[in-house]
């Protein structure tokens, strides 16, 4: 500790000196760079390969809550051999393992701890692509702003998230963890993750991880992992602009993906990992691999060996190996063979001890090692309430025949039915964290919490969530004939969705259906209350229930949050952030797709089309109803002629005509006619959630920008082009009026 107390006193007297002789004063950055500098300077090439090491704690998967500290890791720890660790959780362990560190190591380098807080660390938030579905990035902000102080009461310092990959086939099970299928919405969500997790860099906020770095969610057939190929234009326009938007919000790190992207696996893909991230977008941070990404390469039959394949990583530019093993058993040999340069590495330890320095773990390594803390910031009235207010803005109302909803509040009896109508497992979601059941409320719950003596509540499972089982029917049937009403949870369990977990079908599995049948035949009004991890088509629910509600899955507060919703406590206004087709074999199906040369015409048999659909998703992106109604007018434009260097203010009339006052997410689209290259028919460009009293008409203005037109043209450069657009103003992708301008050169 001397040396390095000499080399900060050194920097301390360079920064006072620039102070006293009024030669320029460092900045924060310089300041971090020199010490950085200093510590570089003292170490071995071993201790510089050990930054570059992360392993997981505990038994394969899972975060570890506490185990004594393995002698085997001490050593190496000891030894400078481990940078970071993943799924090590809690102040008190995570202090042991600081402790090893930075007490017993030569040059005492403090090791980072990550952890998967998605939505949540122990109080569960809604899925991220339940967050979405807000289309509020400031309460996205707000719920990584809880969980990252959850977190790091904790002792973790960085999160792998948010998730941004977009994801245009809802058979992908990890749709559920990101924004869905629209690269301006998916921004947006990145961005305001960032800044929830990283907010000032105190020490109740976590370093941010803008992943899968990239465009991972193109898997071929949604097959998890799978191939991903794509035109540089699609990848540029479409899937790579939610990273962008992460690193231009500050993210500190990116995690290389699983895929490869025509040929190029991300975790080596130099036109990735440097031409893109750090010349094009001149990102200061560090890249983190997948789990064994690294590793992976050798069967993608990129890499002949480990050490051929950590040789094409670090040399790409990937500076963290998660867990392949690959850099600390072989960068040396690679040193001295000449395959790797040792100023490489050292640029790798530079980004990473720059993070560390950022996170102040050089000044207090046990800063998130508090346990007064760890007890006081989790699971807090506060956090809890904001999970509930995140909740019942995820929600999105599908369909409310005859405004049944909002419920009354003197139905008499109520029958909650339904694999998920008293399940405090599945509401949690996949990647859940350290989230725990136990403080989950079930639906069932909340309606008990609900509703006062007046009514009485029955409840029947009916059948589970995947199975062929259907000898629940009766008792379900005999509880709905006693009710007034029948509020009927069906959907997913939480390991459908998520990693690895595909599915070949969108139906509502098992024998759910079939129980809504017989559920119909006793003539009583069903609300369907859906928790799922990705669209479903849910055709028949969208004939038969007379009402349904899409909770996703909500988290911790879903119950509460889901009866104060149908009660009308909360007038739901959540939009569908990705598109639900009306079966598998639709996919993949998304607004912003091209014209093509035929549209589809159900009625020119030589159009695209298919012979036994209609054209038509069954619900569309951007797609929600509200307990009132919204009428649109007015729709007009500023001008109709632009240049470069002006703008368009499209302004729209918006009325609540209906019962209750509400939220309206209010949506504009533009449309380039033609192009150096084909044009979506449609691209989101501007939403604005606005709230109106029954009868209250606001006027709702965008402005549109040259820079908004832009996209990757003929020649490969990302600019706009003059001609006529069409901007589409309505309450989703589908419903819109429309006005046209011209863009002139
Ligand atoms: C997993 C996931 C990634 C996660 C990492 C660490 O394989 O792909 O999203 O952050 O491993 O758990």
């Amino acid at each position: 500790m001397k040396k390095l107390f000499l080399i900060f006193s050194s920097i301390v007297v360079i920064s006072l000196s620039g102070f006293i002789s009024n030669t320029p004063k460092l900045s924060n950055d310089e300041i971090i760079s020199a010490k950085v500098d200093s510590v570089l300077s003292l170490m071995t090439l071993d201790e510089k390969i050990g930054q570059l090491n992360q392993l997981s704690f505990g038994i394969g998967w899972g975060p570890t809550i506490k185990v004594a500290v393995p002698d085997e890791y001490k050593a190496q720890i000891r030894e400078g051999k481990i940078g970071s660790f993943l799924n090590a959780i809690g102040a008190e362990f995570t202090y042991e393992l600081q402790k090893v560190a930075v007490n017993e190591s030569r040059l005492k380098i403090p090791l980072i701890f990550g952890l998967d807080v998605i939505h949540g660390f122990k109080t569960t938030f809604p899925v991220p692509l339940g967050e979405a579905a807000t289309w509020q990035p400031e309460i996205v902000e707000m719920s990584a702003h809880y969980q990252a102080i959850e977190a790091a009461s904790a002792g973790i310092h960085w999160t792998f998230s948010p998730m941004v990959d977009i994801a245009r086939d809802p058979r992908w099970g990890r749709i559920m963890e990101g924004a869905g299928e629209d690269p301006y919405l998916g921004s947006l969500m990145a961005a305001a993750h960032v800044r929830g997790y990283q907010g000032n860099l105190s020490d109740l906020n976590i370093i941010a991880c803008v992943k899968h770095y990239a465009g991972y969610g193109g898997a071929e057939g949604g097959r998890d992992y799978n191939t991903v190929d794509f035109s540089e234009r699609t990848f540029r326009d479409i899937y790579l602009p939610p990273y962008k938007a992460g690193v231009e919000a500050g993210a500190h790190t990116l995690m290389a993906s699983f895929n490869e992207i025509g040929g190029i696996p991300s975790s080596g893909s130099k036109y990735l990992l440097n031409d893109i991230l750090r010349e094009e977008w001149n990102f200061k941070g560090f890249v983190v691999s997948d789990w064994n990404s690294i590793g992976e390469l050798i069967l993608h039959g990129f890499a002949s060996d480990l050490k051929h394949a950590g040789e094409i990583s670090l040399n790409a530019g990937l500076d963290m190996d998660m867990e392949s093993r690959s850099y600390i058993t072989h960068l040396k040999e690679l040193v001295d063979e000449g395959k790797v340069d040792e100023s490489t590495i050292d640029e790798s330890v530079r980004r990473i001890l720059r993070i560390k320095f950022m996170l102040g773990l050089f000044d207090d390594p046990y800063a998130y090692c508090d346990k007064e803390r760890e007890q006081k910031n989790i699971m807090t009235n506060d956090i809890k309430l904001a999970s509930l207010e995140v909740a019942k803005r995820s929600f999105v109302l599908l369909k409310n025949e005859k405004n049944i909803l909002p419920l009354k509040k003197d139905y008499k009896k109520i029958a909650i039915i339904g694999p998920l109508a008293n399940n405090s497992v599945d509401p949690i979601g996949g990647w859940g964290g350290l989230g725990d059941s136990a403080d989950v409320t079930t639906v069932l719950e909340g309606f008990k919490n609900y509703v006062d003596g007046s009514s009485q509540i029955l409840y029947s499972k009916g059948c589970n969530i995947d199975d062929q089982d259907k000898s629940g029917f009766k008792d379900a049937v005999t509880k709905a004939k006693k009710s007034d009403v029948i509020i009927l949870c069906v959907g997913e369990d939480r390991d459908m969705s998520g990693e690895a977990c595909v599915r070949s079908t969108l139906d509502l599995p098992g024998v759910q259906e079939d129980l809504a049948k017989e559920l119909l035949k006793t003539g009583k009004p069903i609300i369907s209350v859906l928790m799922n991890g990705r669209p479903l088509s849910i055709n028949w629910l969208n004939e038969n229930a007379n009402a349904i509600l899409e909770t996703w899955f909500a988290g911790t507060m879903a119950g509460d949050a889901i009866a104060k919703v149908l009660f009308g406590d909360y007038n739901p206004a959540g939009k569908l952030p990705a598109t639900f087709p009306r079966t598998v074999g639709q996919v993949p199906i998304y607004y912003n797709h091209k014209n093509t040369g035929r549209p589809g015409d159900l009625k020119n048999h030589y159009t695209s089309k298919y012979l036994d659909l209609p054209l038509t998703p069954l619900y569309p992106f951007g797609y929600g109803l509200s307990y009132t109604t919204f009428e649109y007018s007015s729709l007009n434009l500023s001008t109709n002629k632009i240049t470069e260097d002006d703008s368009i203010v499209v302004s729209v009339k918006v009325k609540n005509s209906g019962k209750y006052e509400g939220e309206e997410v209010v949506q504009m689209y533009v449309q380039d006619l033609v192009g150096s290259v084909t044009r979506p028919v449609k691209e989101l460009k501007g939403f604005k959630k606005i709230m109106l009293k029954r009868g209250e008409e606001k006027t709702v203005n965008f402005t549109i920008h040259e820079k908004d037109l832009r996209f990757t043209a003929a020649d490969m450069k990302f600019k706009s082009e003059p001609g006529l657009f069409k901007v589409f103003v309505g309450t989703n992708s589908v419903d819109v009026n429309e006005v046209q301008f011209e863009l002139i050169d």
